[in-house]
């Protein structure tokens, strides 16, 4: 079963692809419900919208329980995931945020991580592509780096599949894309507010 194979990955390696995670029905009915305003992603509270679109220049849309069925059940599928893998790795996920992405032609989002070491309370990552007929030569891949920088693993955007990794430990980026790319990018936290009270690094 791939739930078993993801928590045996993330225990050991700490990233997982799951393909077709959805069917390509269920990947239609979430663009279905994707939201037809977008916003300017934002980075930190510290960056300038300048340097926030040279970094990232994807448009978001925060997902909403209420938004329809598709998005309701996509979010179960991700409380049934989290609720499985606390019960075998302990990592302590304590809710889920999720936003739809959109990247045009020519976006892109440079290297970075999704959360700092003692920072942030993002854990987990997932990413979930929605695009039915990628090809090669729409780029707009993902690429995995360990923490010593190598290259691990480039990632296709393609329809179905889901990315799962650890958020303090992979630095990522989404290469150019050379057309409309798709997705639902997700963290399972951990209960931030005592996490971030007690950061002495600060
Ligand atoms: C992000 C991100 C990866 C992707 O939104 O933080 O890294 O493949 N997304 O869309
Ligand atoms: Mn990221």
């Amino acid at each position: 079963m791939s739930l078993d194979n993801l928590i045996d990955a993330i225990a050991d390696q700490g990233w997982y692809i799951w393909d077709d995670f959805l069917s390509v029905k269920q990947v239609r009915d979430l663009c279905q419900e994707m939201p037809e305003n977008w916003r300017t992603a934002q980075i930190g509270r510290s960056d300038s919208k300048h340097q926030n679109q040279r970094r990232r220049s994807d448009k978001i849309q925060w997902l909403q329980p209420t938004m329809g069925f598709a998005i309701h059940d996509y979010l179960e599928r991700m409380e049934h995931i989290r609720h499985n893998v606390n019960r075998a790795l302990f990592l302590g996920l304590f809710e889920y945020e999720a936003h739809f992405a959109k990247y045009d032609i020519g976006d892109a989002y440079e290297k970075h991580y999704d959360a700092f070491q003692g920072r942030t309370n993002r854990r987990l990552t997932t990413v979930m592509y929605l695009n039915e007929h990628w090809t090669e030569a729409d780029g707009g891949k993902l690429k995995l780096y360990s923490d010593q920088d190598e290259l691990i693993e480039t990632v296709a955007p393609y329809a179905g599949r889901l990315v799962v990794f650890l958020s303090e430990r992979f630095p990522h980026e989404v290469c150019i894309s050379h057309a409309e790319r798709f997705s639902i990018a997700g963290w399972f936290r951990t209960n931030g507010v005592s996490e971030q009270c007690f950061d002495i690094s600060r």
